[in-house]
């Protein structure tokens, strides 16, 4: 038996036990004629004392073991006399009696501490030595309990799970597709799934009432702190519902996840459209752990020859609570912040209103403080807070307000990590009118289905028309989102043709549902969170990359593996293809 105890589970309870364990030396240490040796495994750390008064040659034999050797060792629960209060085994130790060395090890590049000396690329690269890090671990524990409750959650519900493919055709989620050469198929490709859509439609024609999977899906997309290439969905198909029934399944399912993980009791999710959202946030993903919502002041603001103001569509202020005292510095900054490319407001107006009552902005030379006064009164403001405002297009400067939103969010400290805020957005429009390429995209996927009573509108406006389509949002970050299906040949039809696709390439690309669709499909819907959204959120992590065991950094590249990486000739040469790059610009 290699070890009859793990690192992190005897007490003082276990006194004078003799046990064996077996791990990974974190740290040894001399004192007097004592070594000291951390012993660490998956579940804690167990300190070893060899003395050398009792057996010398077998403290000679602890001398010699380095960081990260593995070792066995056999002995006794002893108590410490100098108690370690900050781990759970702390109060004893293992005074040894024989050490037998597994595995020696080289010297790690980095220390696996908490609070590593390893930068990001070289922990990415010796990736399975970061994972022996409890932090990194605890971040996949918690997952695999996260993945292990919604199973149970979901099996409980009768839902089934059910594996589909990986090698399969396009999918249409907005992104670009992996692809895969076909050697028996010369000159043709499988693409993996963005997501296993038509697929778990399908299974609803088959009749399986309730399917879920948590799967792999892959998009070729730009990367972000909440994006990876390869990603994980809790994907879950329903046959016989409405909006209603899916919302309160999986609102359950959200509760269910925080109160067994986390021990916390939810309220009801408020549901919030999309319009309002936009109204209210500038975001369809506001972040509602705090307030600050917009407030729009255009019609106070006519008649004062400020022409910035009178020709803008949209004027809108955000009130930040006891923020008057700003300094020109923090004011310059936050200017800075909204005239950064990625955000492209053409600058920020505000005004102060001071503790003593008296109204300043920086535009004093057009509003008198009567005006100010105005504006102050409808966005709520007291003495003491900051109006930070916006103008220009409506929906640019909506987005625009809603990133100085957030940035003062964060600048506030409103954003606890520990705080969540759940919400639904609902009512989201069907498509979205791509002006450059003039045409319309779908703005979930081309299976949504409209609501019905904007069906009408398909043929006259089609960007007016909502959608069944709602995304469950934490804490500002989409988790997870979903939509009733369109079960019908025909209304399906109508949007291929609607989205720019032929009859020809609506059949090429997605005879398969169609097809599927004349054998009596049932009307069903479904969702799809992400998972390791959802784990990050949970962990309070700032990416999802710290949560995936191995993940791909910026470029998409697995440095570990060093993937992706060219094909020998013969391998290509297997599956017809020949490869010639393009003059690479440089970077
Ligand atoms: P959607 O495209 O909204 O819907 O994806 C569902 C959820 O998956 C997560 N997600 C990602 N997570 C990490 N990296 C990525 N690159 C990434 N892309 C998406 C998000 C998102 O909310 N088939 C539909 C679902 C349905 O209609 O049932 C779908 O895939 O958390």
């Amino acid at each position: 038996m290699y070890r009859t105890k793990n690192c992190g589970e005897l007490r003082l309870a276990n006194l004078n036990e003799e046990v064996t364990l077996a791990g990974w030396v974190q740290k040894a240490r001399k004192f007097g004629g004592m070594i000291f040796i951390d012993l660490r495994d998956r579940y804690g750390i167990t300190q070893l004392v060899f003395n050398n008064e009792q057996n010398a040659a077998l403290c000679d034999e602890a001398a010699k073991v380095g960081r990260e050797w593995v070792i066995q060792v056999v002995g006794k629960v002893t108590e410490r006399s100098n108690k370690n209060p900050n781990i759970p085994t702390g109060d004893i130790e293992i005074t040894a009696s024989t050490l037998t060395v597994l595995n020696p090890s080289e010297i790690p590049p980095f220390t696996i501490e908490d609070d590593t000396d390893g930068g990001d690329e070289l922990r990415m690269k010796y990736r399975y030595l970061d994972l022996r890090r409890t932090a990194v671990r605890a971040n996949l524990e918690l997952r695999h309990r996260m993945a292990f409750a919604t199973r149970s959650y979901l099996n409980d519900q009768k839902f089934l799970e059910v594996e589909t493919p990986v090698l399969i055709g396009s999918t249409p989620e907005g992104a670009r597709d992996f692809v895969v050469p076909s050697r028996m198929n010369p000159g043709e490709f499988y693409a993996l799934p963005q997501s296993p859509q038509t697929l778990k439609q399908l299974l609803m024609v088959s009749g399986f009432d309730r399917y879920f999977q948590i799967v792999k899906c892959f998009r070729d997309e730009d990367l972000r702190a909440d994006r990876q290439p390869e990603f994980t969905q809790i994907d879950c198909e329903m046959s016989f519902i409405e909006q209603e029934d899916i919302l309160k399944m999986f609102e359950g399912l959200t509760k269910y996840l925080f109160k067994t993980i986390k021990g916390i009791d939810l309220a009801d999710f408020p549901r919030l459209s999309y319009a309002e959202a936009m109204r209210l946030y500038g975001s369809d993903k506001p972040d509602t752990r705090f307030g600050m919502p917009f407030v729009e002041i255009k019609d106070l603001t006519a008649g004062r020859n400020f022409g910035v103001f009178d020709t803008s569509e949209f004027i809108a202020a955000i009130c930040a609570e006891g923020c008057a005292g700003y300094t020109r510095k923090q004011l310059d900054e936050l200017t800075e912040f909204v005239k950064r490319p990625q955000i492209g407001a053409a600058g920020l107006i505000y005004v102060r209103y001071e503790a003593d009552g008296s109204l300043k902005s920086s535009v004093d030379k057009f509003y008198t403080p009567e005006d100010l006064k105005k504006w102050a009164e409808r966005a709520g403001a007291k003495p003491g807070d900051l109006l930070l405002i916006l103008c220009g297009a409506t929906e640019k400067t909506q987005k625009q307000l809603g990133e100085l939103r957030l940035e003062m969010g964060s600048r506030m400290g409103l954003r606890d990590k520990n705080k969540f805020s759940c919400l639904w957005v609902v009512d989201f429009p069907l498509l979205e009118y791509d002006a450059e390429l003039k045409r319309y995209f779908a703005m979930h996927h081309p299976f949504t289905s409209p609501k019905p009573e904007d069906i009408p509108l398909l043929d006259t406006n089609p960007g007016k028309v909502r959608a069944n389509a709602y995304d469950i949002v934490i804490n500002g970050v989409e988790i997870g989102g979903g939509s009733i299906r369109i079960h019908d040949s025909e209304l399906q039809k109508k949007m291929f043709s609607i989205l720019g696709f032929s009859d020809e390439q609506a059949q090429a690309q997605f005879g398969f549902l169609m097809n599927a669709f004349k054998y009596g499909a049932p009307p069903h819907g479904g969702i799809a969170f992400g998972l390791d959204r959802f784990v990050s959120i949970f962990a309070g992590l700032d990416s999802i990359r710290d949560c995936i065991a191995f993940p791909k950094n910026n470029s998409g590249r697995d440095v570990m593996l060093d993937a992706p990486s060219a094909l020998a000739q013969e391998q290509l040469d297997e599956l017809s293809l020949r490869v010639q790059l393009a003059p690479q610009k440089k970077i």
